[in-house]
């Protein structure tokens, strides 16, 4: 069974992922192997439906591996993945206050957010889907003054 990890931009999903297992599945990477651009590129070209049509479709793709999955913040704007999340039994929530997140996502020069740009339309964002978040999580966590590391003890504590 797959350990999904989910939460806001900037929570450090990737980042555990990769110390949860070495061979962990990147959502974002997967999306720009696909697009072969840049998430940002294609949320420029194309806007913003097209990428969650192509987040969706990846998502369900590496749904049946055996893995450790790093998703994208947006995750949960689809209500179909709303659903599969919340059957998942093995889904963390990396959370932290919206201030830690924006402070990390603004440090951020390499990742560039599209959905980012705005302080207060993130802050909006992050509102409304932290509800999203909570509902379909069986482990969360509260990633503020933890290191990576402390945070895969407690999730391998666990599984
Ligand atoms: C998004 C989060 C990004 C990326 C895209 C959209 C979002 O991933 O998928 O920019 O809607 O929150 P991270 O959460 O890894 O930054």
């Amino acid at each position: 069974m797959s350990i999904i990890l989910i939460g806001f931009m900037g929570a450090g999903k990737s980042t555990v992922a990769r110390l949860l297992a070495e061979d962990f599945i990147d959502l974002d990477q997967l999306i720009e192997q696909k697009i072969e651009m840049p998430i940002a590129h294609f949320f420029a070209l194309f806007g913003e439906k097209d990428f969650r049509r192509i987040e969706n479709e990846v998502f369900e793709s590496v749904l049946q591996n055996q893995a450790v999955i790093a998703t994208g913040g947006g995750i949960v704007e689809s209500l179909q993945n709303v659903e599969v999340l919340r059957s998942h039994p093995q889904v963390v929530f990396l959370s932290a206050d919206f201030a830690t997140l924006w402070e990390r996502i603004s440090a951020d020069k390499v990742n560039v957010r599209p959905l980012a740009q705005d302080k207060a339309a993130a802050q909006r964002l992050f509102e409304r889907r932290k509800k999203s978040y909570e509902a379909v999580a069986d482990l969360t966590v509260d990633v503020t003054d933890k290191s990576p590391e402390a945070i895969v003890q407690l999730i391998k504590e666990r599984w």
